[in-house]
């Protein structure tokens, strides 16, 4: 099958590339590499079939990357609360925009299936147990341009397969390693410093290995139907923050829990999530118990593979901060950004 992974250089998409080149399927990878981080494609991406770099805002660049391919697969975008927030515009065209113009290049060249990495984070803070078919409470603007895309994308696509991944928090190893989520980073300072800051801890999030994310497109790219949501994960996987510092802690000799109160800038996303639908599909996703990615990083942090842990490379919102800071990444305020960005500022939660 021909692939395109268009924001394919990061952390899931190197792990993807591996995987779906493995399986025998032809890759192409688009990124445009926005964070300054030294990436060289050939070390991240040793197995890609192609690799082009461009702007997924770019509907030329968009179009020319989806033709002649099987299946289209965005995973660019602004990843994460702390990045969304310190420029909201280009969240926007990176997290809503991007996905949309994709999407309307590939129904423009015939692209038969298309699949769309969402998050878990749309459920913000909920009672009880979310599934796909639970009303997304988008507590910030990395939830809001998700919701958004993936609506976006479902009348965009009509007929046509379209897939929509909504991920648990991803740990694990991959080649652009990143130590910005809540159990790599954990991991990381329990290495550091041999402490695990905890502040509360209660909020429940489900997590998922990194390559079990990998295995899971590899199959739903192998059945495409038409409209399908999936929370990726395994039930079991569901923690409390306090629990995921629990694993670390037994995992990284030597560390230990440093507990103190709840923070007022807590970060509130709050839901039990079932993954009974993707299970009842493939019966054999998501095996991998959080234990083993920390373990993962524990091992390349004291391997010293990966360099100063406390690096912006490892880390969305220092990255982005850098890049905004030397110009090599902008909100573009395009014409069809400022066309998608309408509807950003026109959807419900603007008029609260
Ligand atoms: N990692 C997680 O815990 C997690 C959880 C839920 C959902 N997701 C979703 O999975 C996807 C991949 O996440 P990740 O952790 O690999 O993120 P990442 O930040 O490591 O990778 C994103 C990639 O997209 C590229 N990119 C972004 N905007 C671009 C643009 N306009 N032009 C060209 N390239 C661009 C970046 O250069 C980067 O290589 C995202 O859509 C994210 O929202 C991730």
């Amino acid at each position: 099958m021909r692939i395109v992974l268009l924001g394919g250089a990061g952390y899931l998409g190197t792990v993807a590339t591996r995987h779906l080149t493995g399986l025998g399927h032809h890759v192409t990878v688009v990124d445009g590499l926005i964070y300054q981080r030294g990436d060289d494609p050939a070390r991240l991406l040793p197995s890609a079939s192609a690799f082009v770099h461009a702007d997924l805002r770019d509907p030329d660049a968009l179009r020319r990357a989806t033709t002649g391919v099987d299946a289209v697969v965005h995973l660019g975008g602004l990843v994460g609360e702390p990045a969304c927030a310190l420029d909201e515009t280009l969240a926007v065209e990176l997290n809503y925009a991007s996905p949309v113009l994709a999407a309307e290049a590939a129904r423009t060249v015939g692209v038969e299936h298309y699949v769309f990495f969402s998050s878990c984070s749309i459920y913000g803070s909920r009672a009880g147990t979310v599934d796909e078919d639970t009303t997304p409470n988008p507590l910030g603007i990395y939830a809001r341009t998700k919701v958004l895309a993936e609506r976006t994308l479902a009348d965009l696509m009509d007929d046509r397969a379209l897939t929509v991944l909504r991920l648990a928090t991803v740990h694990g190893r991959s080649p652009r390693q990143r130590l910005d989520s809540v159990a790599n980073r954990m991991t990381a300072q329990a290495l550091a410093t041999g402490r695990i800051p905890l502040n509360g801890g209660g909020q429940r999030r489900p997590l998922v290995h990194v390559a079990d994310v990998a295995d899971v497109l590899a199959q739903v790219l192998a059945t495409p139907t038409a409209h399908r949501i999936f929370n990726v994960g395994a039930d079991r996987e569901n923690y409390t923050i306090a629990e995921v510092a629990g694993i670390v802690e037994k995992t990284v000799p030597g560390s230990r829990i440093d507990a103190g109160p709840e923070r007022d800038e807590a970060d509130a996303r709050d839901y039990r999530t079932s993954f009974a639908r993707l299970a009842a599909a493939f019966p054999s996703a998501c095996p991998t118990p959080l234990a083993q990615g920390v373990r993962e990083v524990a091992d390349a942090v004291e391997a010293k593979e990966l360099d100063d842990p406390d690096l912006p490379e490892y880390d969305n919102l220092a990255g982005l901060k850098n890049s905004l800071a030397n110009g090599r990444i902008r909100a573009l305020r395009s014409d069809d950004c400022t066309r998608l960005h309408a509807d950003y500022a026109n959807a419900p939660w603007s008029k609260r």
